[in-house]
């Protein structure tokens, strides 16, 4: 009995002394139980200001494709590197690189591996200003927990994206990227994609971190030129940009990117008051913000730094946390710490907020990605048919006359145009993985549709552009013996994207002139456009019965587009953006500020309307508004209201509807635009029923504005709510 109490106090020892040394060899940070800020504070407190540089910078990884980001090949990177843009498509080199991260260096801090996932990793779906024409922000987020999924798996733990740019200047091919030209519709959708990429928890390992770019107005860039100056009242930044923003940043974006453009004399990269006055301390966003490749290097040619150093010192100081590919960071920031210019305060911040977000994605519990088999992590069955349904509900029937589609009982259809057996060019830019042999072409998809009801030939007739007439022959000559010619036109992939500005938004000449021939064959004529902007189409729409717009729609586009032509489906996107009637009217935009002389000042020259406005969208069928029923015509102030409008399908085929609600406040204390989006709603309605569509209104969120120090006020008065034609008027009371 002595004995064994013996043995138990010296096993008791033993395990004490063991667990004690246990608990020394396990540093906090190191704890998977202890919360992030204390892992944070553990591992800050343990690094030098070496370290805590190299976390502030962000190399590449591998081949970069993208001719406008060329750089140096970073050939040495050092191991204590906090971020890496990683290009490759499976983790394997990825997973080398994080060993010497987390057995090379003295503390073992993992690399957040970085890419552009804009619109799809391997599953490349339509473009975002496409996406928004859907009106569906439930698609949206699948279609991004799907990126993410794909991205994660093959090692990327970040996507630069959601791009929330408004965007009211079509010349400027990154007018594709955005979700147009509203605040609201940015917002809503820049959320949706947050929560698609992030999910609930950034640790799941199908989920990716966010980044909200490009902070901010980088949309308002000058002409449509890109890089350039921007010209933003602090009225306007307020009104028009920040709110996408906000709401991104409520949502719970873990990190976001500065802008290249100079904000009115301060650049983007620059700007302490965005960066660290309203995302900081305002909105307290706690994760870190990224330079834009470039940026802080560039406040250089901007005119705002005399060198490198400086550059460092005034993108630091204002609020960029780390730097992309700028070589700034690690060659001066160190050095500013020791001459003073940057606080170890400030700098411990910094690094706090990069480590936050990497405990967050759990990469210092599980630094490495399984290395799957890219069957397990690509174009997955339930990701086709995401894509798929995505690109469905955004593609907008522009214009139908004499119900020339659906095309039903006929027996021949020539498809012509250089459209119609790309793939490419319908993935867009920015395609991430994409691969055009992974994408179905126009014509397939007509294939696929048609096969037993019509049959299809084909002739290209022209290039993009460039003057060769020599195919339009053979495409009026198959165009001849068919009942109907769909003409597959549009933009290379190219043409939109970053810099990929163009003066003009018309198709190439040769592309307009191909349609003119074939029009006089006196045929139905069908266009299906593919572009990453909006088009001027004004002779286009003269020469042509029907017009779907399809944008780049992603590799699974073109059976949904078959399908709309034939009449499978029914069409039900509506325009995020304003088609213009002709460039010379840019910008133009449906939420523009009250005129002075609202019937004067239009153009002598061309109508000073646009051809195709923002929520534009026809369907096979058709739907009769009923009157918008308030809960009351009078609120107090703190009160809340609802408007309920009565749809019904009077046509012969079921439809998705999306009815968009908009406000007006005729009188106020600034000039606020005509009419302003506040909500939409989307539901399926079938033939011969009726549906409901509410909007609830919360007076302060929908009827009040903000001013030029992102103050919201909500006044007295009357404010009108629109669906469409009908308008009420409501009014507020104090
Ligand atoms: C520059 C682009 O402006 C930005 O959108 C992108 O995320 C970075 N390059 C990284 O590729």
């Amino acid at each position: 009995m002595r004995n064994r109490k013996i043995i138990l106090g010296l096993l008791l020892a033993v395990s004490c002394i063991l667990g004690a040394q246990n608990k020394k060899s396990m540093p906090i940070y190191k704890d998977a139980k202890r919360s992030v800020e204390e892992r944070v504070n553990d591992l800050v407190s343990q690094m030098t200001v070496e370290e805590k540089v190299l976390q502030l910078n962000q190399y590449t990884l591998g081949r970069n494709d993208n001719a406008n980001n060329m750089a140096d090949p970073v050939n040495d990177i050092p191991p204590g590197i906090g971020s890496l843009i990683y290009f490759s498509s499976n983790p394997e080199l990825r997973n080398r690189v994080q060993k010497r991260a987390m057995k090379e260096t003295r503390l073992g801090i993992p690399v957040i591996f970085g890419y552009d996932v804009i619109h799809g990793y391997r599953t490349v779906y339509p473009i975002s200003l496409a996406q928004a024409c859907s009106w569906n922000t439930d698609l949206v987020e699948k279609a991004c927990a799907v990126a993410a999924q794909e991205a994660r798996m093959s090692g990327v733990d970040w996507t630069f994206s959601p791009m929330i740019d408004v965007a009211r200047d079509p010349r400027w091919g990154r007018v594709a990227e955005g979700y147009g030209e509203d605040p609201y519709t940015n917002a809503v959708f820049g959320v949706a994609s947050v929560k698609g990429y992030q999910g609930n928890d950034l640790s799941n390992p199908q989920n990716v971190a966010a980044c909200l770019k490009h902070y901010i107005g980088y949309g308002a860039s000058e002409a449509g030129r890109d890089y350039v100056y921007t010209e933003i009242s602090q009225q306007t930044l307020w009104d028009t940009y920040m709110h996408p923003y906000e709401e991104g940043v409520k949502a719970g974006a873990a990190t976001l990117m500065s802008s290249f453009n100079d904000i009115s004399g301060t650049p983007g990269s620059a700007n302490h008051y965005t960066l660290t006055e309203i995302l900081k301390e305002r909105w307290g966003h706690d994760g870190f913000v990224v330079s834009d490749w470039g940026s802080i290097e560039q406040l250089r040619p901007q005119g705002v730094a005399k060198d490198k150093k400086e550059a460092a010192l005034k993108a630091f100081n204002a609020g960029v946390e780390m730097d992309m590919m700028n070589r700034s960071y690690d060659n001066h920031l160190a050095e500013l710490v020791k001459e003073g210019k940057v606080s170890e305060e400030k700098l411990n911040d910094a690094v706090k907020r990069v480590l936050r977000i990497k405990f967050r994605l759990g990469l210092f519990d599980k630094p490495y990605t399984p290395n799957g088999a890219e069957k397990d992590r690509f174009l997955l069955p339930k990701s086709l048919e995401i894509a798929e349904k995505l690109a469905e509900e955004s593609i907008v029937l522009l214009k139908n006359d004499n119900k020339t589609l659906p095309l039903t009982n006929i027996s021949k259809i020539a498809v012509v145009g250089p459209m119609a057996k790309s793939k490419w060019h319908l993935l867009g830019s920015w395609r991430a993985q994409g691969q055009s042999d992974d994408a179905i072409s126009l014509f397939e998809g007509l294939e696929n549709e048609f096969k037993n009801k019509a049959q299809l030939s084909y002739a290209s007739g022209c290039d993009f552009e460039g003057d060769d007439k020599s195919g339009f022959e053979e495409a009026k000559s198959i165009a001849k013996n068919a009942d109907a010619i769909i003409l597959c036109l549009g933009e290379k992939a190219q043409w939109s994207g970053e810099n990929a500005s163009r003066s003009t938004i018309t198709l190439p000449q040769i592309q307009e002139e191909l349609v003119a021939e074939l029009k006089k064959l006196g045929k139905p004529v069908i266009l299906l456009l593919s572009s990453g902007r909006p088009l001027e189409l004004n002779r286009l729409d003269k020469l042509s019965n029907a017009m779907l717009q399809i944008w780049q729609p992603g590799i699974a586009g073109a059976n949904p587009i078959a399908g709309i032509v034939s009449g499978r489906i029914n069409p039900s996107g509506k325009l995020s953006i304003t088609f213009p009637y002709s460039t010379g009217q840019i910008p133009i935009y449906y939420n523009h500020r009250q005129s002075a002389r609202p019937h004067q000042g239009k153009y002598q020259d061309i109508p000073s309307t646009p051809l195709y406005e923002f929520a534009h969208g026809l369907s096979y069928t058709s739907y009769e508004y009923g009157e918008l029923q308030p809960s009351a015509l009078k609120i107090k102030k703190g009160n809340k209201l609802s408007v309920s409008i009565a749809v019904t399908n009077t046509g012969n085929m079921d439809g998705l509807e999306t009815v968009h609600w908009f406000i007006s406040d005729p009188v106020s204390t600034i000039s606020r635009p005509v009419k302003e989006l506040k909500h939409f709603e989307k539901q399926m309605i079938e033939k011969g029923q009726t549906k409901t569509f509410t909007f609830n209104i919360d007076p302060i969120r929908d009827l009040g504005f903000v001013n030029g120090k992102g103050e919201k006020f909500l006044e007295a008065g009357e404010y009108y709510i629109i669906v469409k034609d009908k308008k009420i008027k409501v009014e507020v009371q104090d």
